[in-house]
């Protein structure tokens, strides 16, 4: 049911995203979110790193976007993970002057839903603002299209994001996710590929992602766990 990733291995990605919680500090700790039963001291737990690889077309990309991934971002558990997502997956890029060209799995209408997904992300910053609006693109059968009916169902302002998809900045941004996902160790196989605290999480894929966060958090368990 999985994308196969070709054989090539050329991928990569970075990441942004700042966490779902409002008030987070700017660094990888955060606050106890307010669930918990304890005293009120301000003891600080690792946020649960959730990085996503994925392409925009893959069918289970967007399973898995729409289901377990939505899910635990619409619930108390937002407040204990950190979620990035790189959107390349099994594509393949290369140089051309200045520029990068890349290669989609699914055609040349998912390469431009990555690059609108990854301007998104750039220039957005804030995942509580960018994942909406990429769970509401990949809840469409046309992602590549649907941008400005996302951006305004969202109150999303779609001008900048339109410009930097065919921007040089917006290509060295995929060229970006291209590195990411090159980084992986070990490298994907597939598509949707998810890591935890940066290891492969098999089991977040496959339906535990929640049980996979929660278990993972050192801290009080939101009340979601
Ligand atoms: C992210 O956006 C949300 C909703 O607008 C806001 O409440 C939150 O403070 C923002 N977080 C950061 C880190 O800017
Ligand atoms: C979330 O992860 C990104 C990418 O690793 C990192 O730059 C950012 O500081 C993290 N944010 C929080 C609140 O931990
Ligand atoms: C988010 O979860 C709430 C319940 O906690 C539900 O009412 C709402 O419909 C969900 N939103 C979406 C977009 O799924």
């Amino acid at each position: 049911m999985r994308s196969s990733v070709a054989l090539f291995a050329l991928v990569a990605l970075l990441g942004f995203a700042a966490a779902g919680a409002s008030a987070m500090p700017a660094h990888k700790f955060h606050h106890r979110p307010v669930h918990h039963n304890g005293d009120a001291d301000t003891a600080a737990y690792p946020l649960i790193e959730i990085t996503l690889y994925m392409e925009s077309l893959c069918p289970d990309c967007q399973a898995l976007i729409a289901g377990d991934l939505w899910n635990v971002w619409n619930s108390s558990i937002s407040s204990i993970m950190n979620l990035t997502l790189v959107p390349y997956g099994n594509a393949k890029e290369s140089q051309s002057g200045s520029t990068w060209e890349f290669t989609c799995q699914h055609g040349m209408y998912e390469c431009v839903g990555n690059v609108l997904e990854t301007c998104a992300i750039n220039l957005l910053q804030n995942s509580t603002v960018w994942f909406p609006f990429i769970h509401c693109l990949e809840g469409t059968s046309a992602p590549n299209a649907a941008g400005p009916a996302c951006a305004a169902k969202l109150g999303i302002n779609f001008d900048p994001i339109d410009a930097c998809m065919t921007s040089a900045q917006g290509n060295a941004m995929e060229h970006e996710m291209a590195l990411k996902t090159a980084a992986l160790v070990p490298a994907h196989t597939y598509v949707p590929w998810v890591t935890l605290n940066g290891a492969h999480c098999v089991p977040c894929e496959n339906g535990h992602l929640k049980q996979a966060i929660c278990g993972a958090y050192t801290g009080p368990k939101p009340a979601d766990c």
